[in-house]
């Protein structure tokens, strides 16, 4: 694809002056239409399927979970992290799950990165189908995010900011977790939990508009002992940064994980108390 003169020049592209609808790009034309020989179809399907999964699982878990099944989201000190802030279950009605408080957050903050974007613009909206893949030609008729609802995608660094709360919250769940009944726990759960705020951490900083906060904006690296500073932050950054997308589907299923895993608890399948070798569950 050939960018336009503006892109090339490094310059801003001023609202008016971007394409009122796609650029052509250089994927044969036609849906499905292509060159390559290989089975291009397997991965979105695949993606398409993944993220269905937990789209899913999560309103099923967040959303109806407790109001409608009565499933409890904590349970012998162990805590769903759908459940990030749960301040609002005296406040807010029965029939609303307090996940609502944090679930927009997390929804919003998956849901403009620029590694699902890429995912699920390609197995959801075909857009296009996969990398040198012809698209539906409906698509030359719109902007895509050059104009309205698509645009509000470039508000991720502003969901990257507010990201960083139930990250917080998730770090103090582990340690509200390793403390059960006054003596310290060390079981199945607390190394889930752990697992889970690892790789959700991986997934924050790792994100592309973190990677920018901490190294964008500067000219000189070297000039000062705090650019110095920066600059090696960033190029830590910049090693988890190229295993993005593997780290967004980690964090996706142990998010599953530790609420499978609280959920069985709460409805007595298994028991924290259980032996296993070499510890308890
Ligand atoms: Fe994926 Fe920011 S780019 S979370």
């Amino acid at each position: 694809m050939t960018a336009s003169p503006q892109v090339e020049q490094g310059r801003r592209v001023e609202p008016e002056q971007r394409p009122a609808t796609k650029p052509a790009g250089s994927a044969p034309r036609g849906f499905g239409s292509t060159l390559r020989v290989d089975r291009w179809i397997i991965k979105p399907v695949l993606i398409a399927g993944g993220l269905l999964v937990f789209i899913l699982y999560a309103t099923w878990s967040s959303i109806f979970g407790i109001p409608y099944f009565g499933v409890d989201y904590a349970a012998e000190g162990y805590h769903s992290p759908f459940f990030g802030i749960v301040i609002g279950e005296t406040v807010l009605p029965a029939w609303l799950s307090p996940a609502i408080l944090v679930l927009w957050i997390q929804i919003l903050f998956r849901a403009t990165c620029y590694y699902f974007r890429g995912a699920y613009y390609k197995a959801f909206f075909l857009d296009p189908p996969a990398c040198g893949v012809g698209e539906p030609t409906v698509h030359r008729r719109f902007a895509m995010e050059n104009k309205f609802p698509f645009i509000l995608m470039n508000a991720h660094r502003f969901a990257l900011y507010l990201a960083f709360i139930p990250l917080v919250v998730l770090w103090w769940d582990l340690v509200v977790s390793m403390v059960h009944d006054g003596t310290i726990r060390v079981g199945v759960g607390v190394f889930l939990i752990a697992a889970d705020a690892i790789l959700v951490s991986l997934y924050v900083f790792s994100c592309h508009s973190f990677r920018h906060l901490v190294g964008g904006g500067m000219d000189c690296f070297s000039c000062s002992a705090s650019t110095q500073r920066r600059h090696g932050i960033w190029g830590w950054v910049s090693r988890i940064n190229v295993h993005h997308g593997k780290y967004a589907w980690a964090s996706l299923f142990s998010i599953i994980l530790v609420d499978l895993y609280v959920r069985a608890i709460a409805l007595d399948i298994i028991s924290t108390s259980t032996p296993i070798i070499g510890g308890f569950l």
